[in-house]
C-alpha cells in the first residue's frame, strides 16, 4: 500500500496566502451557519473519496480534523461481512496540509489506497484525535466495461444546504448503486453571501456520507477562485485553499493546472475534466487544449465524457463562452466527443445541433450519427432566465427548476436521464453506438413539459426566481 503520491501540498499556511475574510468590502459581516455546527472538530469530518486514474486499482481520500491529530492516517481492508474490520485492516499514511478559517486552524489530510484490486469491496476508516471514523464502503471500478451508473449535477453553489441538499439525496434515494459522482463546478459561492468554510461544511452535509462511499469527480467552476487582492489594490483569480485540500485528485493533468485539470477511466468510460477559468482567465487555455486532445487521442474507453464548468453553448447569458467554443469544440468534434457535460448558466439545456432543435429532429429522422450531445444543469437555489436562443436551439430547456441527471453506461449505449428535484422525470436520451457513430433517440415515456416562467410567474406558479443574466 503506497503513501501519498498526488500533488504536492504546499508546506505554507493557507493564511499566508488567503488572509481570512469576516466582512464585505462594504464593511458588513460575513454571515456564518445558523448554530455554527463547523468548527473542526477531534473527530474527523468532510471525508471524501475521489478516484484515482485507475479506480479499478487506486482510489485516494480527504478528510479534516483539528490541529491535535498532526499525522494522516487511515485504515483499510478487503471487506468482509462480521465485525473483524479491525484486525484486518491495514494502516495507510499520507499527507496533511493547513487550513485557516475564521474557526482558527484545521488539517486536511490526503490519503491514497494504491495496489487495489479490480472490481473489490472495500473499506477503511479515518482518525482524528479522538478516534476513527465509522468504516465506510466502497467497490474499485471493474477492468472491463462493465456497465455502471453515475449522477451527474450542476452548480450546486447557492442555498447549498437548504435548497441543494435535497437534490442530492433525491438522487440518492430514488437510485440505487450509483457509481461516481460527477460535478460541473461552482461546488459552492466562495463569495461574501456566506462564511466561506461554512459553505464547505454546508457542502459536506448536503450530501453526508454518499461523498466518503461514492467517488467525486469534481471540475472547478469561476467560484473556486477569489478574488486575491494584491499589495497595490489590484484584484487577481486565485484558486480558493479549499479545493487542493478537500479534493485528493489523480495528478495526470495538463502542465500548469494539474490542480484542477485530470481524468479517470471508470469501466469503460473515460471521464477528463478541464478548467474553464483558469483557460479563459489565467492563460492556460493552449496547454489544457493541447492536453485535452492528447487525452482524447490516447482513449481506450468506449465513450468519452468531457466535463467542465463554462458551457461552450449557453442558456443563460447573451453569447456563447466564445473562447472555450473556439478551442474545445473543434477537439470534441475531431475526437468524437460522447457527451459534454457543463453548469455556470443556472439553467437546464440540452443541445444536440447548433443549427437548432427542428435541424436536430430532422437529422435524428434522416439517420444521421449525432454529437457530442451538450447538457448544461444546475442543482443549487441560483437561476438565471433563459435566453433568447432557448425557444429554438437547444433539445430542451429548463428554467427555474432544480435538477440532477443520472446516466447508465453500457458497452454500447447511454441512457441519459434528467429528473427535477422532487424526482419527476422531465427530459431523456439515449445514444447508441453504431459503426459509424452515434444515433440519438428521444425516449418515449411521459416527460414534463419544458418549465419556463410566464411573464413574473414561476413554473411552479409563484413568483419566478430566474433573473436576467
Ligand atoms: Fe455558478
Amino acid at each position: 500500500m503506497a503513501l501519498w503520491g498526488g500533488p504536492a501540498l504546499s508546506a505554507e499556511p493557507a493564511a499566508a496566502r488567503f488572509p481570512i475574510v469576516t466582512q464585505t468590502e462594504d464593511g458588513a459581516p460575513i454571515p456564518r451557519s445558523a448554530g455554527l455546527p463547523y468548527a473542526p472538530k477531534n473527530l474527523p469530518d468532510r471525508i471524501v473519496l475521489t478516484p484515482g486514474s485507475d479506480p479499478a486499482r487506486e482510489m485516494a481520500v480527504a478528510f479534516r480534523t483539528d490541529t491535535a491529530q498532526a499525522e494522516s492516517r487511515a485504515q483499510i481492508a478487503v471487506s468482509v461481512d462480521g465485525p473483524t474490520l479491525e484486525e484486518k485492516a491495514r494502516l495507510v499514511g499520507g499527507k496533511s496540509m493547513p487550513v485557516d478559517s475564521s474557526y482558527g486552524r484545521a488539517l486536511y489530510h490526503h490519503i491514497r489506497f494504491t495496489g487495489l484490486t479490480p472490481d473489490t469491496v472495500y473499506t477503511y476508516r479515518v482518525k482524528g484525535a479522538a478516534g476513527w471514523s465509522e468504516w465506510y464502503q466502497f467497490r474499485t471500478a471493474a477492468d472491463d466495461a462493465k456497465p455502471f451508473r453515475f449522477l451527474y449535477l450542476g452548480d450546486i453553489q447557492n442555498g447549498i444546504l437548504t435548497y441543494a441538499s435535497r437534490v442530492i439525496r433525491q438522487a440518492f434515494h430514488a437510485n440505487g448503486d450509483i457509481r461516481l459522482v460527477v460535478h460541473a463546478g461552482d461546488l459552492v459561492a466562495q463569495r461574501d453571501d456566506l462564511d466561506h468554510d461554512d459553505e464547505w461544511g454546508e457542502w459536506n452535509q448536503a450530501g453526508g456520507y454518499n461523498y466518503a462511499i461514492v467517488p467525486q469527480v469534481p471540475a472547478t467552476g469561476n467560484h473556486e477562485y477569489v478574488d486575491d487582492v494584491q499589495p497595490d489594490g489590484s484584484e487577481v483569480y486565485r484558486l480558493g485553499p479549499y479545493w487542493p485540500a478537500q479534493f485528493a485528485l489523480p495528478a495526470n493533468g495538463a502542465g500548469p493546472v494539474k490542480a484542477t485539470t485530470y481524468y479517470t477511466d471508470y469501466q469503460g468510460v473515460r471521464f477528463i475534466v478541464l478548467d474553464g477559468t483558469a483557460a479563459i482567465n489565467l492563460g492556460s487555455m493552449q496547454a489544457q487544449t493541447d492536453w485535452l486532445d492528447r487525452t482524447l487521442a490516447s482513449s481506450k474507453a468506449n465513450w468519452n465524457v468531457v466535463l467542465f464548468h463554462q458551457p461552450v453553448f449557453t442558456c443563460a447569458r447573451p453569447n456563447d463562452t466564445a473562447e472555450i467554443k473556439a478551442a474545445w469544440k473543434p477537439v470534441f468534434d475531431k475526437r468524437k466527443v460522447d457527451l459534454v457535460l457543463q453548469g455556470h448558466d443556472h439553467c437546464y439545456s440540452r443541445l444536440t445541433s447548433e443549427a437548432g432543435r427542428e435541424a436536430s429532429a430532422q437529422a435524428r429522422a434522416d439517420g444521421t450519427v449525432q454529437g457530442p450531445v451538450y447538457l448544461v444543469s444546475v442543482t443549487g437555489s441560483k437561476m438565471y432566465a433563459l435566453n433568447d436562443r432557448t425557444p429554438w436551439q437547444p433539445d430542451k430547456v429548463a428554467e427555474a427548476t432544480e435538477l440532477y441527471q443520472i446516466v447508465d453506461v453500457d458497452p454500447k449505449k447511454i441512457r441519459f436521464r434528467t429528473f427535477t428535484a422532487s424526482g419527476k422525470l422531465y427530459d431523456g436520451f439515449d445514444l447508441e453506438r453504431t459503426g459509424d457513430g452515434n444515433r440519438l433517440i428521444e425516449i418515449d415515456e411521459p416527460t414534463l413539459a419544458a418549465r419556463r416562467c410566464t411573464g413574473d410567474v414561476g413554473p411552479d406558479g409563484g413568483a419566478c426566481v430566474a433573473r436576467a443574466k
